[in-house]
């Protein structure tokens, strides 16, 4: 089966670029419809969706289903979906594991991590799978390094993130998100490449943003990142809505 190609995806991004997760199909849909121009079924959906603490106990079963439903509620967008932590350990494994998000339904899938992923990506695109890379702060390691922490402060790990994010471009990412990294790094490397850069937490100047729907609605008051700005507040009108249904139901039953 052939799937879109890079350059296919990368003239479907334009700059600005705005990216946006869904886990669900109204939310897709709905990103969808809004005009969204990239949607990540990001393995966030740990956290956001199933309330796990951290993104490494989500499996590739859950990110097939949570493709598949999202897909529905896609028309326009470029549809990236996440493999997720202990898929791609090796070429042939990647392989494997992106085939069945493609077959899902995703457009091209997104791994974590630099010069380590360069023969996986290599595989990706050989088998005509295209693959958005991803730098800085990589929430797969988040137990390793012993919490979120901004990547690029000292000069030798901003060069070393500028090489990585140069040899992910020559092997054929189609794009690259720059997670919580210092704003300075993050506009060197978008100047730097040709393929589109998309931020989060990495200052205003890539080529695109991307945001965790959540945090842009309002919908997970438990924990917001400092970067995010909230547009909305989906949890209160969600809590006095039900509120109110119950306070119906009661109210019915006394004028019985
Ligand atoms: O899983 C996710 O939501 C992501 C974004 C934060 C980029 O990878």
């Amino acid at each position: 089966m052939a799937y879109p190609t890079p350059d296919s995806l990368r003239s479907r991004l334009k700059r600005p670029i705005s990216s946006i997760t869904a886990y669900d199909y109204p939310a897709a849909r709905l990103c969808d419809e809004a005009g969204v121009q990239m949607i990540l079924v990001g393995d966030s959906l740990g956290m956001m969706v199933a309330g796990m603490e951290d993104t490494t106990e989500v499996t590739l079963d859950q990110m097939i289903y949570h493709t598949e439903v999202v897909r529905r509620g896609v028309k326009s967008a470029v549809l990236v979906s996440d493999l997720p932590i202990n898929t791609y350990r090796s070429p042939e494994e990647t392989v494997v594991n992106a085939t069945r998000l493609m077959e899902a339904g995703a457009d091209a899938v997104k791994l974590e991590g630099g010069f380590r992923q360069l023969e996986k990506i290599e595989a990706l695109v050989e088998a005509g799978i295209a693959c958005c890379a991803h730098l800085g702060m990589l929430p797969q390691r988040v137990r390793e390094e012993g919490g979120y922490k901004k990547k690029g402060k000292k000069d030798e790990e901003a060069e070393s993130l500028s090489a990585a994010a140069m040899a992910l471009e020559q092997t054929g990412a189609f794009a690259i998100v720059l997670e919580s990294m210092v704003a300075d790094v993050a506009t060197k490397i978008t100047k730097k490449l040709s393929i589109p850069t998309i931020g989060i937490g990495a200052g205003d100047y890539c080529d695109g943003q991307i945001r965790v729907l959540h945090d842009v609605i309002g919908g997970y008051p438990w924990f917001v990142p400092p970067f995010a700005k909230v547009y909305g507040n989906v949890a209160e009108t969600t809590s006095s809505s039900v509120k109110q249904y119950i306070r119906d139901i009661k109210a019915a039953l006394q004028d019985d």
